[in-house]
């Protein structure tokens, strides 16, 4: 394929293929996807099996590092990880000058970007005792850097973390907790979060990975990277997607909870509406995250004794657009971000947090990627051809003649 790239390079012909729905841009060994069969596997591993049996840092590693850690390999980046969960004094006060009602993730995204400033022994990618350490430190840094944005969006003072906790309990606390107070975090919603963490933690060449790969492909370093990521993710068509369907499901609440009217409008290609969380570029069946997630969505409503009336709808919306032909022939079926905001809700994360949760579960697909990247001796600057539509050559004219 690379050879024949090369080829078709020199004769002036160029590959026009808007969205990239048929251009490989990277040879990967980390995550397999067909979309036809609605599988998905990490590494092989089969997505079903991680979310039964692993936890968010085991996948973290195996997708990071290729296998799964013996007991020992986890124990030692477990406590990496703990080890450097603290930011800065001075990067805590870069969140000072955002306004309070800021988005989450552009916050996320500044502070990530600027983590380069603070640990400049990042810059060189090819220096792998630094990458080794950059990878940790985002891991440690981002939940800590998350829950300060959304405690910056409250007006709540930031919680120091605190390292003798899991990475997910601790992310909790300091997003719920507060200082004065002991909190004790449930662990079904810490298992919970856990499990859409791993389901989100890596989906090959989507939007925000590929953005990963492409900037650093400049050999920029791994933060500016990631940093990018982050800013693609935020897009409704992608990450954004889970607020998204909440502002849909609510809306139609608003409406007076009529489905049936609002597949018409779906259907009529009004201008702005979608079925959020419905559709896919390459699952052509149903996501099999998604089937896990209603799942999980189903059983933590029941467990924290949540009756949220925004399920239902869900439920009645994807049972009507399963057996619509709209859908049908267009192979549209539920994506993970479906379920996942109902179960974010219930969690009790504002809807404007959410597509930063899907940040946290992405973070080690990311870095994976970026590493793959880095460490391939067939990577190139990614640089896109174009096909010229503009003017042919013309002639200045001066201004007092136009
Ligand atoms: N609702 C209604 N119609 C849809 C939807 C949808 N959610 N998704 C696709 N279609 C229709 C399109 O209008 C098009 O119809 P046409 O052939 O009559 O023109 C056809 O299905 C094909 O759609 P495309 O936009 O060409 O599909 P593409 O692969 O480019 O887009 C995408 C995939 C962006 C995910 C799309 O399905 C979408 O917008 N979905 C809603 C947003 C969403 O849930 N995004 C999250 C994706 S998963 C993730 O990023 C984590």
């Amino acid at each position: 394929g690379i050879e024949l790239g090369k080829l078709l390079s020199q004769t002036g012909y160029i590959t026009l293929d808007p969205g990239f729905v048929n251009t490989g841009a990277a040879s990967s060994a980390i995550a397999y996807i067909d979309g036809d069969a609605g599988i998905l596997r990490y590494r092989g591993y089969p997505i079903e099996q991680l979310a039964q049996h692993s936890t968010f840092i085991e996948v973290s590693y195996l997708l990071i590092y290729g296998e799964l850690p013996t007991k020992e390999q986890l124990e030692g980046f477990t406590s990496k990880i703990n080890r450097h969960t603290l930011l800065h004094e001075d990067l805590k006060r870069f969140f000072d000058g955002f306004p309070r009602d800021a988005h989450p993730m552009p916050v996320l995204s500044s502070a990530v970007s600027a983590l380069s400033t603070f640990y400049q022994d990042s810059l060189n990618p090819f220096d792998e005792p630094n990458v080794e350490l950059s990878t940790i430190r985002l891991l440690a840094k981002v939940p800590t850097l998350a829950a300060y944005a959304y405690k910056k969006s409250i007006g709540q003072p930031f919680l120091y973390p605190d390292n003798s906790q899991g990475l997910v309990e601790n992310f909790l606390r300091m997003t719920f907790g507060l200082p004065a107070e002991p909190y004790d975090v449930d662990p079904e919603v810490a298992k919970a979060l856990d499990l859409l963490f791993i389901l989100h933690a890596d989906h090959e060449q989507n939007c925000s990975t590929s953005t990963v790969r492409l900037v650093g492909s400049s050999e920029a370093n791994l933060f500016a990277s990631i940093s990018a990521g982050i800013n693609a993710l935020f897009g409704p068509l992608h990450g954004g997607a889970n607020s998204a369907v909440l502002d849909m499901l609510e809306g139609i609440r608003l409406d007076g909870g009529d489905v049936d009217k609002f597949v018409e409008r779906v259907k009529n290609k009004e201008k702005g509406v979608r079925l959020m969380g419905f559709g896919h570029r390459v699952y052509k069946n149903y996501d099999p995250r998604a089937k896990i997630i209603k799942k999980t969505a189903d059983d933590i409503l029941a467990k924290l004794g949540v009756q949220d009336e925004l399920l239902d709808i869900a439920k009645k919306l994807e049972e009507k657009a399963l057996s619509d032909d709209y859908f049908v022939e267009r192979k549209l079926y539920p994506n993970v971000d479906f379920y996942t905001g109902l179960i974010y809700r219930a969690l009790g994360f504002p809807t404007k947090y959410f597509t930063v949760l899907f940040a946290l579960g992405r973070l080690p697909g990311w870095i994976a990627h970026w590493r793959e990247m880095i460490q391939d001796p067939a990577t190139k600057i990614g640089r896109p051809r174009q096909i010229y539509t503009g003017e042919k050559e013309r002639d200045y004219t001066p201004i007092s003649d136009r």
